[in-house]
């Protein structure tokens, strides 16, 4: 099936500058790009269907590094800091996904909203149930999402309807990676879910495994105060935060550290030594008056940074959103700094949640952006009718896009040149 698709791209470089293809063409085949041209004769080309976007704003699906499946149904409901927020809300809210027709309603809800945002690749956490983790599986292969899901660790510090046993645990991690560990677009996460959560025993078992295997690891790092206040406690003999990870093997090239507020220098050492992937979550850390993270700090100093939705923690599963709280919250910190020139650019943003994430996912040879060769994942979106009248120049386009907050809604996404919704 050839797919001939039309309208104004917005092209995300690795170099975080990106190209705007003003009334272009591309040419999909076999959900492959296949041309990318400005001027063509329609009669000319070969294709079976014509999508004419016109005005409309075409960018690369976009890849959230760390959300939530089941908290989706808390956004924005909750309050307080973190410890007391899993507490009331959390932990009550992903008990209730052990009844099975509960979970596949609220996963089903969840990808349908996550990929009408323009979401095309995300790194999950399940519930911590194994029914749960699979049933998030089975919806996630459907929907079409290239999806790393996890099923979050926790044997111990956690209520008694959750808490898991360590050996059954690991026998879970091993029989539902058997079943979708790469199977299709599914990858299984090796998910420790935060240091407090997880016995000496668990880290050691889950360290292993991830040396013996080629898992991606996800876990939470340095959220909010009182976590780290609690870490120390729970790990007298462990220096700092980061290597209570570092001392159980957990931090490598494939890890995933969500939030990352609080690290001293010594820690974005390691981090930057390891290899390892931050997950940015300005809306999270936000709501739940966590913190701001340093992102132009770590970026600067060579970390790969990525950006998450963090839903519940975050309200929103847009990624539009989020690159535009990314910026937000970077002015927040310049000016609490007195570093006005350290902010992240809209580009910057762009770019950290389209070809940088895929790049540190290890798939931006297939995606991540336009380029010849690469699979068309991409989602469609409208400017506001006030901005459809404006005459924007080119390099405005993408802040018109990630500011329109009234609709974050995409009118179409494709999966692999597949389209997967239209509105
Ligand atoms: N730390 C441990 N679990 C969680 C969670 O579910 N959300 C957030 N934001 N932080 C966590
Ligand atoms: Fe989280």
């Amino acid at each position: 099936m050839r797919k001939l698709i039309k309208g104004i791209f917005l092209n995300p470089k690795s170099d975080y500058s990106v190209e705007v293809l003003n009334n272009y063409y591309l040419l999909i085949d076999n959900g492959k790009i296949e041309q990318i041209e400005k001027n063509i004769e329609i009669n000319e080309v070969a294709f079976d269907v014509f999508y004419d976007f016109g005005d409309r704003i075409i960018i690369p699906g976009m890849i959230d590094l760390h959300t939530h499946i089941p908290q989706f149904r808390a956004a924005g409901i909750g309050k307080g800091e973190l410890l007391e927020w899993l507490d009331n809300y959390i932990f009550l809210l992903e008990a209730k996904f052990s009844e099975k027709h509960f979970a596949e309603d609220s996963t089903k809800l969840f990808f349908k909203h996550l990929i009408s945002k323009g979401t095309t690749t995300a790194v999950m956490y399940s519930s911590p149930q194994k029914q749960a983790c699979e049933i998030a599986f089975e919806i996630a292969d459907e929907s079409q999402v290239r999806a790393y899901i996890g099923l979050p660790l926790m044997d111990r510090n956690t209520p008694e309807i959750l808490v898991q046993n360590t050996e059954q645990v690991i026998n879970d991690i091993f029989s539902i990676a058997k079943k979708w560990h790469k199977k299709n677009k599914c990858e299984f996460v090796l998910t420790p879910r935060f240091a407090l959560s997880c016995t000496e025993e668990l880290l050691q078992k889950v360290g292993e495994i991830a040396e013996s295997d080629d898992f991606f690891v996800q876990t939470h790092l340095a959220e909010n105060k009182k976590e780290v206040q609690e870490v120390k406690l729970q790990f007298p003999d462990i220096e700092n935060y980061t290597s209570v990870y570092d001392r159980y093997n957990l931090l490598t090239p494939k890890t995933l550290l969500a939030h990352c507020i609080f690290l001293n220098d010594e820690e974005i050492e390691i981090i930057n030594e390891r290899n390892c992937i931050i997950a940015h979550c300005p809306t999270s850390n936000k709501f739940l008056r966590s913190g701001i993270m340093r992102a132009n700090k770590y970026i600067n100093a060579g970390l790969k940074v990525g950006l998450g939705t963090d839903v519940a923690g975050g309200y929103c599963l847009s990624m539009l959103n989020e690159a535009m709280e990314a910026c937000e919250v970077s002015k927040l910190l310049s000016v609490q700094n007195e570093m006005h020139d350290d902010v992240l650019e809209a580009e910057s943003a762009f770019c950290l949640s389209t070809i940088k994430a895929a790049e540190f996912l290890e798939i931006s040879e297939e995606v991540g952006n336009f380029e010849i060769g690469k699979k068309f994942d991409a989602a469609v979106f409208e400017l506001s009718e006030v901005h459809k009248i404006t005459e924007l120049k080119e390099n405005e386009l993408l802040r018109a896009l990630m500011y329109n907050i009234d609709n974050r809604t995409a009118k179409a996404v494709f999966i692999d040149g597949n389209l997967v919704y239209h509105k």
